[in-house]
């Protein structure tokens, strides 16, 4: 069994008149270590499927399993203990807190259960440093420009060693040498970590790194690695 295994997912959305399955019965496996792009058209699902994979959002129907456990199956307090534990979530608006610096932004996964030990402090520092911002612990997220608090993002979902690194549009607001130099840090400290990661994408330059590259179409993953370098990414 693979340590990430999505089975029939299905997602729909519904209201009064109509339902939409914006998923459906899609599977994917994925091992530590192995890195997967997805991309597709707007609105096709990809944020919906990277919000499920992150426990921010729950199947209609279908099964999640990561190193065997369904978070699905959990009670609320456990679930977020899951998610803090097990997943990395990098967002592309980057959500770091304004009024909290750097290194407390960097933090902040740890301070959901308890105080950080100097251990993780001394961790922070190390992933800040990775990502070429140890020289700018005390400041604040308005103080740093957008492909730095990407950056402070990636160092943060890094902090508790997850199993699972999910990525929603990274570079989407980025300029192309920012754009690359997070495609850099997404692609090496995951490896090193032996994490799953996962990047949604619309940067052809970004999906042709990665190892594999699915297309979300009609609700399902279709495989479309090694297609991507001979023309744009529909979108
Ligand atoms: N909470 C929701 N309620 C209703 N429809 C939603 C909700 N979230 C997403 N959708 C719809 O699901 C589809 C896929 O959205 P999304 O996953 O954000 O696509 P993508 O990230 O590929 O652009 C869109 O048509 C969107 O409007
Ligand atoms: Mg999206």
């Amino acid at each position: 069994m693979a340590d990430l295994q999505v089975r029939k997912l299905c997602r729909t959305f519904s209201n009064q008149n109509e339902s939409l399955t914006i998923l459906d019965q899609l599977d994917l496996d994925l091992n530590r270590g192995e890195n997967l792009a997805i991309v597709g058209p707007s609105g096709s699902g990809k944020s919906t499927l990277l919000q499920i994979l992150g426990v921010l959002d729950k199947p209609t129907s279908g099964s999640v399993e990561l190193e065997g456990k369904n978070p699905f199956e959990l009670g609320e307090n456990q679930q977020a203990k899951f998610r803090n534990e097990h997943i990395g979530f990098i967002f592309q608006d980057h959500h770091l807190l304004p009024q909290w610096n750097v290194l407390e932004n960097t933090l902040l996964p740890s301070l959901a259960f308890s105080r950080p030990t100097p251990t993780l402090q001394q961790r922070a520092k190390s992933l800040l440093d990775r990502v070429g911002l140890s020289h700018r612990l005390n400041h604040l997220p308005s103080q740093l420009s957008g492909g730095e608090r990407e950056r402070v993002a990636v160092a943060r979902a890094l902090l508790l060693n997850p199993t699972l690194v999910l990525a929603d549009e990274p570079t989407g607001n980025l300029d192309q040498e920012n754009a690359e130099r997070i495609g850099e840090l997404l692609l090496e400290v995951p490896k090193e970590q032996n994490a799953i990661l996962v990047v949604v994408t619309h940067s052809n330059d970004l999906a042709k790194k990665l190892s594999r590259c699915c297309e979300l179409r009609r609700g399902k993953l279709v495989d479309v690695t090694g297609q991507i370098a001979t023309g744009p990414l529909r979108s």
